[in-house]
């Protein structure tokens, strides 16, 4: 059974056969599904959907992308969002340097205020990076010993750095970007971190693995990111679905 640690399915790529392919995941191998919100309304979809099918859980939080539209008092929606049933992370937040569709000390500021809000909850963060690397790691580094744990969602970065996040207590995501020809670095990365600090995830409906890339992505393809990683640090699949769902379940279902 996998985990899916990370999707986006209020995605209105999925709105003319949302349910129909929900239904078909429950029954088709997927243990659970982590929705990861991109900003208030995406919250709320989220949350709609956890209520409609038992293996769906949701995240409530703004994408570095979209905290330009923020106002100060939007943090009691957030509030607000977090009390609704099966919410159990804050996400997707962070910083996007290369989009950069908000000014960085907006993105800055908003991360640091839903890091506090997932500590005041006790949740754990899903963490977006992109072409941000130094000013993610140092703002994860000031919270990290009083965080609830987290992922660093599709991570990108380097051996190095990967090592010191897992040292730091947080997890790796990796998705569909494992099977693409061009992915040497997270190669390495896979290759020299151990599993149980590894999760798998599609970021559906983006990031489509090969050899389906350019289709729409959902959680059906997991199994070729759970084998690129079981070719790569050469042990069976069966042992990377298990421990990646063990993993998932430690992060956002701890008992
Ligand atoms: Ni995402």
């Amino acid at each position: 059974m996998y985990f899916e640690s990370h999707a986006h399915y209020d995605d209105r790529a999925f709105d003319k056969d949302r349910h129909e392919l929900l239904e078909k995941l429950q029954e088709s191998g997927i243990d659970i599904i982590i929705n990861a919100a991109a900003d208030l309304s995406s919250s709320k979809e989220g949350i709609k959907l956890a209520k409609q099918y038992d293996f769906f859980y949701a995240t409530v939080g703004v994408h570095p992308h979209a905290v330009e539209k923020l106002e100060d008092d939007h943090i009691h929606i957030l509030r607000k969002y977090i009390l609704e049933p099966k919410v159990v992370a804050i996400g997707e937040i962070g910083l996007d340097y290369y989009y950069e569709h908000s000014p960085r000390e907006v993105q800055k500021k908003w991360f640091e205020k839903q890091i506090t809000l997932a500590k005041e909850n006790k949740l754990p963060i899903i963490v977006h990076s992109r072409d941000a690397a130094k000013d993610t790691y140092d703002i994860l580094q000031q919270h990290a010993s009083t965080l609830y744990g987290g992922v660093i969602h599709c991570y990108s970065g380097s051996l190095e750095m990967a090592k010191e996040y897992v040292d730091m207590g947080f997890y790796l995501g990796v998705g569909g970007v494992i099977t693409f020809k061009n992915a040497k670095k997270l190669v390495e990365v896979v290759r020299e971190i151990p599993l149980t600090s590894l999760l798998i995830e599609t970021d559906a409906p983006y990031l489509t693995p090969i050899p389906h890339r350019g289709k729409r992505n959902d959680s059906t393809m997991l199994p070729y990111i759970a084998q690129a990683i079981a070719d790569i640090k050469q042990i069976s699949l069966e042992e990377v679905v298990e421990q990646t769902r063990e993993n998932g379940r430690n992060l956002f279902l701890p008992k």
